[in-house]
């Protein structure tokens, strides 16, 4: 991806508005009390102090990514937990021995790989056998609002999925990242995110952003995305403005 459409501050007002869904991702690890669980693309490492606080002193949760600035602060806010660690690293490949992890979650990652099926066969190398994963995706083709541009916003939705993010259909190709290594007891849930309010769109898909830069690299006409976005700003001011996105939540285990 070019540019990021995330940072510490973004991670910060996304999991606000995504705490339910990041709640019922830890439920999945709780009977787990001893080994080591990763949160793999941890960012500022919320849901690994989450995750310590929910499984005990015996478990050890490791965040990994490949920021260092992500990594800095998870490891600022993380100070007063002990059963916490932080590794830099890329999601490929991953310093663990084979089948050593007791659990996996990752959130909003896969998205963003180049190579998201070698690091799906790099979560089964070391994941131990009857031991849960648990993905957490956007499923960026689902956005909508509801206007009267809907060219303006089939070319904003392609711009998110085919040029911003790396693996735009993440969402759509989990379950069969999941068979090809074999994982079993594939669940797949659809968690909608409703709002009513631009500003939190804004916080969550940095739409305003995504039609500049789609407007800046032709993928839409700059007055078509102006008409789009004034038409969600009265919607917005008229308080009928409406979003919707799909979460996506894929889980099995080893
Ligand atoms: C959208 S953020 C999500 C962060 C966190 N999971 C959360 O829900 O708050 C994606 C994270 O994945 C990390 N990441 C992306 N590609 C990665 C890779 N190839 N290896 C390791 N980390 C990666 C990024 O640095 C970033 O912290």
């Amino acid at each position: 991806m070019a540019n990021k459409h995330y940072d510490i501050n973004y991670l910060q007002n996304s999991r606000r508005l995504l705490l339910n869904l990041k709640e019922h991702s830890y439920t999945f690890f709780e009977k787990i009390n001893s080994g080591t669980i990763i949160d793999l693309g941890c960012g500022a490492g919320n849901d690994v102090i989450e995750l310590a606080k929910i499984t005990g002193k015996d478990v050890k949760v490791i965040g990994i990514d490949h920021d260092p600035v992500m990594l800095k602060q998870a490891k600022e806010q993380s100070k007063e937990v002990s059963n916490v660690d932080f590794i830099l690293s890329e999601a490929y490949p991953l310093p663990f021995e084979d089948e050593t992890i007791s659990g996996i979650r990752t959130e909003r990652v896969i998205q963003h790989l180049n190579n998201p099926e070698q690091v799906i066969s790099e979560i089964s190398r070391i994941l131990k056998k009857d031991c849960p994963l648990v993905i957490i995706e956007t499923d960026w083709s689902s956005l909508s609002f509801y206007t009267e541009f809907v060219e303006a916003q089939k070319k904003v939705n392609a711009y998110y999925t085919d040029v911003k993010i790396n693996n735009g259909f993440a969402a759509a190709k989990l379950v069969s990242y999941l068979q090809q290594n074999n994982f079993r007891n594939i669940k797949f849930e659809i968690h909608p995110f409703i709002t009513d309010s631009l500003k939190t769109a804004n916080e969550l898909f940095r739409i305003e952003q995504m039609i500049n830069e789609a407007a800046e690299k032709s993928y839409i006409a700059e007055q078509e995305g102006r008409a789009f976005y004034g038409a969600l700003q009265k919607a917005d001011d008229g308080n009928y403005f409406a979003c919707a996105i799909n979460l996506v939540v894929a889980t099995c285990i080893k």
